[in-house]
């Protein structure tokens, strides 16, 4: 990377707030200038950057002081801002959630993951979950689900809260990503409920294998008629069986063609079938053969940027102390 230039993580920008200094993006190995000072990257452009995984903006090395001393200072204010439209009562959970978003920035920007960092991840990501089950869109999906299948609604639940933690593991410290990400959890599967219970049951009836390969299709098609639905979490349904090397279906879509997050969903997905087929072994053992089961999709199923990150934090988070 040029001298002159430095990395701004993109989460620590706010959007619609005029910029103090220069903003340049990184495209093909060159700086591109892409505002001015005075502008304000827009929420549109904001969201879209997230779905095109840009990460990183850039400013002049000049100009870093005065970018992060903004920064700062944009975040504190909104902090007040929120705290003076919600009241005093919700200090505490706004706090907390900004801070969520901070300490995901930090155990990213300064790496190692330690057991203390393992427990305050779940423990964000618990709370996630359990704000996120409260919105009516999802409170009205799970109640659907539920209606329909019970063990089918038990199996995207499950998926739903590791994918969040493992989302977490990565570095995905936006509410609008997680909650994509969630969605398409919950949703994943919504398409085997159109497979006869006997067909699902039995994978050496004629029908199972192209029934199997339809559901992701199918689960997108039910999904699709709901207004609203991210293009994204669309992706991700369809997605979920691919792989990163290109033996997954439908489609066998591959490597960077994939959706940035769908093997979030499918490293999930995967781990919960994985326990519930071995739910009659100890919890240890089921988690360290599960977290084995990953280690070998390394590279194969799942994109190797994942590893040994998303294992680790696994082991560190399910296993005791001496295996981990
Ligand atoms: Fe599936």
């Amino acid at each position: 990377m040029s001298e002159e230039f430095k990395e701004v993580p993109l989460k620590m920008v706010d959007p619609e707030n005029n910029l103090p200094v220069n903003l340049y993006l990184l495209i093909n190995d060159k700086f591109i200038h892409y505002l001015n000072s005075g502008d304000s990257v827009t929420s549109p452009k904001y969201d879209h950057f997230l779905n095109k995984n840009v990460k990183s903006v850039y400013v002049k090395d000049a100009d870093y002081d005065m970018m992060m001393d903004w920064c700062l200072t944009v975040r504190h204010t909104f902090k007040e801002e929120l705290i003076e439209e919600a009241g005093a009562a919700s200090k505490e959970i706004i706090e907390d959630t900004l801070d969520m978003e901070q300490e995901l920035y930090d155990v990213f920007s300064d790496q190692p993951l330690n057991i203390e960092r393992i427990d305050k991840l779940q423990a964000y990501s618990n709370e996630f979950v359990e704000k996120v089950k409260e919105k009516d869109n999802f409170k009205k999906a799970l109640s659907a689900l539920l209606k329909r299948n019970e063990t089918l609604a038990a199996h995207s639940s499950n998926t739903a809260n590791l994918a969040i933690f493992i989302g977490m593991i990565t570095g995905i410290g936006s509410k609008y990503a997680l909650e994509t990400l969630y969605m398409a959890s919950l949703f994943h599967d919504f398409g085997k409920v159109k497979i006869p219970p006997h067909i699902i049951e039995n994978p050496s009836d004629a029908h199972y294998e192209s029934l199997m390969r339809a559901h992701p299709e199918g689960s997108v098609k039910i999904i699709a008629k709901s207004e609203g639905i991210p293009k994204q979490v669309l992706r991700m349904i369809l997605e979920h069986h691919e792989q990163w090397d290109g033996a997954g279906y439908p489609n066998g879509t591959k490597g960077a063609d994939l959706y940035e997050y769908t093997p979030i969903l499918s490293m999930a997905n995967e781990l919960d079938n994985f326990l519930v087929k071995n739910r009659l072994k100890p919890d240890v053992k089921k988690w360290e053969l599960a977290i084995k089961m990953l280690e070998n999709g390394r590279g194969s199923k799942w994109n190797p940027m994942f590893f040994p990150r998303v294992p680790d934090a696994l082991k560190k988070a399910f296993l005791p102390e001496e295996e981990a």
